[in-house]
Order: structure tokens, then sequence, then C-alpha cells
């Protein structure tokens, strides 16, 4: 195919973002969602808490981050999407876009099912707010049951459609300026409520404490090591072009360093604010933090019952879940439908709608092994945690391994440290340091990783 010219014609198309500010809320509405608000708290809870969580912080550090960057300064350069880039760069490496294409398209079918809860938790507060005596018992009702949670699924994925056909900079900017701001206050109030719950500081205490004498066998290192690592990549959006193609929608004289400091922070600080807001609830109100994906659907309406105005604060709270979540659910489909835009030269509207359909379907199906298909296992997960499972512990830490490899070996670190110190004052500071991770600490963290998690657990 004729690369320079598709792309030029892709590029006529291309929105830019009008403003770094727009590009750090954008990037950050892609990073902060339901990875850090459901996802986090029951992954801590359910892989040892305070362990997970210090190695989750040291995997943002020495992987997330540079992986982030390295993204970044990848898109900018190359001006298209993840497939378009590495194809662009060296056509034998194209598959790598491609592995992140696949994985977005996974994520998102499953990711949309949890949308579709919130969504159905905003419904619940709109009339009423009653979740019964017993929190878990409504939700484990609902998840179970074979066609509510379905359409709430599918609704969730047709907002994103549209959204996404609408274009980038109208519909995804906006969105995401007022609402990751509105979503950081209220967060914070309900973590405050949760830790001075009685009976909250052990939850704290489970969260912030590593206790290392509970890691009395190799699997449970293993996982603390595999969950953090995947949440991370998870989290911060890594190994499936979401950053490359945001990173091709920047204009040259953005700071990239300063801006992948602004997002990993925002990011992990949200994280840590959810679990302050879940953790401490759990532990108050007996709930078990290995209680798994429904931990915050039936912990935190107990929060807010113990709120004055609870039931007000529940619907906003959820509202701007279901913000944060739309808007890296679009990120997904924006990197799906950016690929079959910029490959195969579809239209936005065709790539998009077929694909929100097949991803709808994958997601009802998700969401039925939760309740109808609950029998149908895959090396004994359900369809539901064994699609988070390729994701997570196989899909994304392939992609960023291949990338760091591809990076460090191939293309080279001195085009993407260019690319990083064009929008900055003066050079790139950590230079060594970064290519030394690059080249050889971040693939050697994550092959080790990635075999410790193919290993069974007994
Ligand atoms: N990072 C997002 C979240 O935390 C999820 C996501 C993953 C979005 C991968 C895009 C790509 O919810």
């Amino acid at each position: 195919m004729g690369m320079s010219k598709n792309q030029g014609s892709t590029l006529q198309k291309r929105g830019q973002f009008t403003s770094s500010l727009g590009f750090i809320l954008a990037a950050a509405g892609s990073a902060v969602g339901l990875g850090n608000l459901w996802k986090f708290p029951y992954i801590a809870g359910s892989s040892g808490g305070g362990v997970f969580l210090l190695f989750y912080l040291i995997f943002v550090c020495v992987l997330g981050l540079p992986i982030l960057l390295t993204e970044m300064a990848i898109g900018r350069k190359t001006q298209i999407s993840a497939v378009g880039a590495y194809k662009k760069l060296n056509k034998k490496w194209t598959f790598v876009g491609v592995l992140g294409v696949v994985c977005a398209f996974v994520i998102l079918s499953y990711y949309s099912v949890i949308g579709g809860w919130v969504l159905k938790y905003i419904a619940g507060y709109a009339t009423g707010g009653n979740f019964g005596a017993d929190t878990k018992q409504y939700f484990d009702t609902f998840v179970s049951s074979p066609v509510e949670p379905v359409v709430w699924h599918l609704i969730f994925m047709l907002f994103c459609a549209v959204v996404v056909v609408g274009g980038v900079a109208k519909g995804i900017e906006k969105a995401s300026k007022i609402m990751l701001p509105l979503l950081f206050l209220m967060i914070v109030v309900v973590a405050v409520r949760s830790a001075t719950l009685p009976g909250g500081m052990e939850g704290l205490k489970f969260l912030f404490v590593p206790n290392f004498s509970a890691l009395d066998s190799f699997e449970k290192v293993a996982n603390a090591m595999v969950s953090a690592m995947g949440q991370v990549f998870f989290s911060l959006s890594l190994g499936m072009g979401i950053t490359i193609t945001y990173g091709s929608y920047l204009k040259r004289d953005t700071n990239l360093s300063k801006d992948a400091v602004v997002i990993s922070g925002l990011d992990t600080v949200m994280a840590l604010l959810s679990g302050i807001a879940i953790m401490p609830a759990v532990f108050a109100f007996g709930f078990k933090p290995q209680a798994g994906p429904g931990l915050i659907f039936a912990t935190l309406p107990s929060v807010f019952s113990e709120m004055p105005l609870g039931g007000l604060f529940g619907l906003l709270f959820f509202i701007l879940v279901f913000f944060a979540a739309a808007t890296s659910a679009i990120a997904l489909l924006e990197v799906v439908s950016a690929f079959l835009i910029d490959s195969f030269h579809w239209s936005r509207k065709k790539a998009t709608i077929l694909m929100s359909c097949l991803m709808g379907a994958i997601g009802a199906v998700a969401s039925l092994s939760m309740g109808a298909l609950s029998g149908v296992t895959i090396a004994n997960m359900n369809i539901f945690d064994a699609m988070g499972y390729l994701t997570d512990k196989i899909l994304m830490p392939l992609a960023a391994l291949f990338m760091c490899i591809f990076v460090g070996h191939v293309w080279g670190i001195k085009p993407v440290v260019e690319e990083i110190e064009l929008g900055s004052a003066g050079p790139f500071r950590l230079r060594w340091i970064f290519s030394m991770i690059l080249k050889y600490i971040a693939p050697v963290l994550i092959l080790v990783i990635f075999i410790m998690g193919l290993i069974p657990a007994k």
C-alpha cells in the first residue's frame, strides 16, 4: 500500500488537540476509568492488599511511566494510529500494533459490561436508591440475571459508538474537561467518609501496610506481582496503542515527559483514592476484600447509606463514574476504529458501528457468563474472568514487551529521545536510565513476570 499517500489523506481528516491541557485531560480521561475505580480495589483486595500496592507503585515507575512516554513519542512522531505507526517505522513489527488493537477489542467487550452495571446503579439511585438490606445480595441477583445486565451493557456500548462517530476533538475533549475534576472531588469526599467509618482503619491497614508474612507460597508472590503488572498496564491504558493514537493528535511543541508524569500521577492518585474509598468500607461492613468484580457495587451503596443525602451522593457519584468509564471506553473504541479507518479506509461510521455491534455481542456472552453461562469455563475461569486474564496477563504484557524490544533494539532509543526533547526546554536528563529501562530492565521484568503468571496456581 502506498503509505505516504494514505497517510496524507488520513491526516486531513485527523483532528488535533487544541491545547496541552486538552491532551492531558483526554489522555487522563482514557487512563482514569473503571480500571481505577472498579478494578484496582478488587484486584488489590484479592491479590494481597499492601503487598500488591507496593508492587503496583514500583511497576508504575519502572514500567508504566517509561512505556507511556514511549507510546506518546511514537504516536507524535509517526502521526498515525498504532498499527500504522509500527507499519511506518518497520513493517515487520506491524503485529505489535495489531496485538494492541485486538487487546483493545477484547477489553472493550467486557469493559462495556461493567459500564452497564454503572448505568444500572445510576438508574437505581435515580429511582429512590433502594438496594435492599443486603447490598451484596442485590448485586449478585442483578448480575446473574439473563436480560437486564445485557441490556445495560448494550446501552453503554451504543453511547460510546455515538460519541466516536462524532469525531475526536468534539466528543472526547469536551466530556473529559468537566467530568474528571468533578470525579476527583467526589471521590475525595467518599474516601473521607469511608475512612472514618467505625472499623475503617482495618481497611487502610490492609491496603497500605504490606503483610509479608501472608506471602507464604510462591503462588501468592507470583499472583501479587502478575496482578500488579497487569493492573499497571490496564490502568495506564498501555500496550494497545491508546497513547500512540492520542500522541498522533498532539502538537509538536508539547512537553511529552511532563505530560507523561502528570498523566501517570493522576491515574495513580485516582486508584489510591478509590482504594481508600472502598477498603475501609469493606472492613467496616463486614464484606470480604476478595469478593471479586462486584466489590465496589456491593460496598458503595452501604457507604452512601451512611452519609447525609446519601442517595443524592450515590446518584452523582455513579454519574461521574459513568463518565470516567465512558472516556476510557471511547478511547478503546477509537483505537479499534482508527485502525480500520487508517488501514482499510473504512469510514469512521462504518468502522465504529460494525465494531460496536461485534463487541456488543461478545460482551453479552461475557455478561451471561456470570449467570446462565457460568458453567462454561476456560482454564477454570468463567468467560468474563478469562477475558480479563487474556488481556491483563497475556496480551498487554506481550504488546508492551515487544514494544520495548522494538524501541530498545530495533528502532533505537535515539529517535524516541529526540521526539521527547522536541517540546521540552533542554535535553532529556533521564536519558540514560530511560534507555536502560526500555532496553533491558522492562523487557526482562515483563518476561519474568509473564512466565510467573503462566505457572498454574495450585
Ligand atoms: N485505563 C482504563 C481504565 O483504567 C481502561 C483502559 C484500558 C482504557 C486500556 C483504554 C485502554 O479504566
